[in-house]
């Protein structure tokens, strides 16, 4: 029950961090992985890791349907389809211009929103009797912190999309679930990760006493693809070394 041999996932933002992770996690484990990134310049590494890459920047969604049919022309179905693809921004909330917060809603947001519904529609279209999302939020989702105020709001805007959804298509037999990771060593953290005083800062406040790697976030990955989450639906998964149970 615990395997995902077999399945067919469509990860989004493959090119590194933690999609990159979960995409290996899921290969290493059997599954058949598609993995979106934006950019051709990853395309060979990506194949010799056997990960299939497919070109879709999320902000595209008008050309979502286009994106997904090649995989369901071939296998027939998506079993599992995960939204990692994200962004963040260190903008105070007082500066922010409206082209930065647009972008950064249609990524984290209307990217992950879109997705949802053309797997549905898809499919539905193609016969398939249940599905499985897993969308990748994040504990800014549940909680506030400085310099987050947009990227904070659609994390919390897709927790509630993820519970919506979740009851929306239970009786089409699809699970809708979220991880919520805390601070990962990725190109996301980076700048935090250079600045000694802050990242102490944090440590002192994470009980396990480190930041999270992206192989930190696979496991819940591949539990809630499994079907030993099959009762699971509209929940999350906090992945962050204790940081928000105080
Ligand atoms: N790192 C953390 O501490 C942390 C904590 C909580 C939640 N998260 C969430 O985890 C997810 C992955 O983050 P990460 O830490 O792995 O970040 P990352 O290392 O910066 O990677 C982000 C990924 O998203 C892709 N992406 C960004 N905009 C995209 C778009 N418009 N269309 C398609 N792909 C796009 C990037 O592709 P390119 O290479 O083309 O830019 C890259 O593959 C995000 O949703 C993030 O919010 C991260």
């Amino acid at each position: 029950m615990f395997s995902v041999k077999d399945k067919i996932v469509f990860i989004t933002g493959v090119s590194r961090g933690i999609g990159r992770a979960i995409a290996r996690g899921f290969v290493e484990h059997g599954a058949i992985v598609y993995g979106s990134i934006r950019n051709e310049q990853y395309k060979d590494e990506l194949l010799k890791e056997n990960i299939y890459p497919v070109i879709y920047d999320v902000r595209n969604f008008q050309v979502a349907e286009k994106t997904l049919l090649p995989i369901y022309e071939k296998e027939g179905r998506i079993d599992c389809l995960i939204n990692n693809a994200g962004i963040s921004s260190n903008t105070p909330a007082s500066l922010f211009k409206e082209e930065e917060v647009r972008k950064i809603i249609e990524t984290n947001f209307e990217g992950a929103f879109f997705l949802c519904q053309t797997y549905y529609k898809l499919q539905k279209k193609y016969k398939i009797k249940q599905g499985n999302i897993i969308n990748i939020a994040s504990i800014l989702g549940l909680v506030g912190t400085m310099l987050a105020s947009i990227y904070s709001g659609t994390k919390g805007a897709v927790l509630q999309l993820t519970k919506s959804l979740a009851i929306e298509w239970a009786n089409s037999n699809f699970r809708v679930n979220a991880i919520c990771p805390g601070f990962i060593e990725t190109d996301m953290t980076e700048n935090m990760q250079k600045r000694e005083e802050l990242k102490n800062k944090i440590l002192e406040n994470i009980p396990l006493k480190r930041l999270g790697k992206p192989e930190d976030i696979v496991g819940a990955a591949l539990f809630l693809a499994s079907d030993y989450s099959s009762y699971m639906t509209g929940q999350y998964i906090v992945i962050d070394g204790g940081l928000t149970c105080q």
